[in-house]
């Protein structure tokens, strides 16, 4: 299984591994922007610690299936092999229902992730469609990892006057902070945020730009010192390097009626 790389040009660039259409590195001027642990393991089967797996047909525990659904870990097919068009290289990739999943969760769906490298900003767009005869619901997000310089100094907007369930805490409250900073380990999810977040404190002192597409809420995790220490494929001393902040349809469950699409996804950008 070999990575996809979507070259726009010698500045802007972006991988994707088959192995959940995980996006495994962006790149933009050299730096690379997307975090992914150096402990990541590559074996077909455990979702990739880092970039930005897919989360499908749930969010979170499940009682059908893996945390996080399947589509982080199915191997998806290359819809449409890298291409530069304008001004932007584009690439997809599918994945559709089959035995092993119908096993889990007995629909008939097709998934097609496009990826667009643009000119310091990147498109990830997802559309769920329902290929089967009766209607099916579910919860998706996007699981991206951000690198960031020092986590405790890296701030994101748009999340005031949130409904918020802590799950660190166990326990839901309205947030009141302008700029969320976070110092200890943190497990979000925000309901219905701003379609836009700002995540200041990049490489380089950059800030990234989260512009969301019926993606309703967000996700923010950093796993801290004991929980990174507690998980095999993550470096115990790389959580002040990341912070998760993940588009998602999770507060509730969206429904699909047969052969409807929902298209959601993301375009985030980067800028001093
Ligand atoms: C977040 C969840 O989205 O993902 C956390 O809110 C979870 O609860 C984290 O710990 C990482 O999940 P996983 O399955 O990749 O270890």
């Amino acid at each position: 299984m070999s990575t996809v790389r979507i070259v726009r040009d010698a500045q802007n660039e972006a991988q994707v591994h088959p192995h959940g259409a995980t996006l495994t590195s962006w790149k933009v001027d050299n730096q690379e922007l997307s975090f992914v642990s150096k402990n990541a393991v590559y074996d077909g089967k455990k979702a990739i610690r880092g970039g930005i797996p897919i989360v499908f047909p749930n969010f979170g525990p499940w009682d059908l299936g893996p945390q996080h659904g399947f589509a982080r870990t199915s191997l998806w097919k290359v819809a449409k092999e890298p291409t530069v068009e304008s001004g932007s290289a584009v690439a997809a990739f599918e994945l559709e229902d089959s035995e092993q999943t119908r096993a889990m969760w007995n629909n008939r769906f097709k998934l097609t992730y496009t990826v667009i490298v643009g000119d310091h900003q990147m498109e990830t767009n997802l559309d769920i469609k329902n290929t089967g005869d009766t209607s099916f619901d579910f919860t998706t997000l996007l699981h991206t990892y951000f690198r960031v310089e020092d986590v405790t100094k890296t701030t994101v907007d748009g999340l005031k006057g949130c409904k918020v369930f802590d799950k660190v805490h166990k326990e839901t409250r309205t947030e009141d902070r302008d700029l969320v900073k976070i110092s200890s380990e943190t497990d979000a999810v925000y309901e219905t945020t701003s379609q836009v977040h700002h995540i200041t404190g990049g490489p380089n002192g950059k800030t990234f730009t989260v512009t969301k597409k019926n993606l309703p809420d967000t996700v923010v995790w950093n796993p801290w010192a004991e929980k990174a220490k507690a998980m095999s494929d993550f470096g115990d001393d790389e959580y002040p390097y990341m912070i998760c902040v993940e588009a998602g349809h999770v507060a509730s469950r969206c429904k699909l009626d047969p052969q409807q699409t929902y298209s959601c996804g993301q375009t985030i950008s980067i800028k001093d």
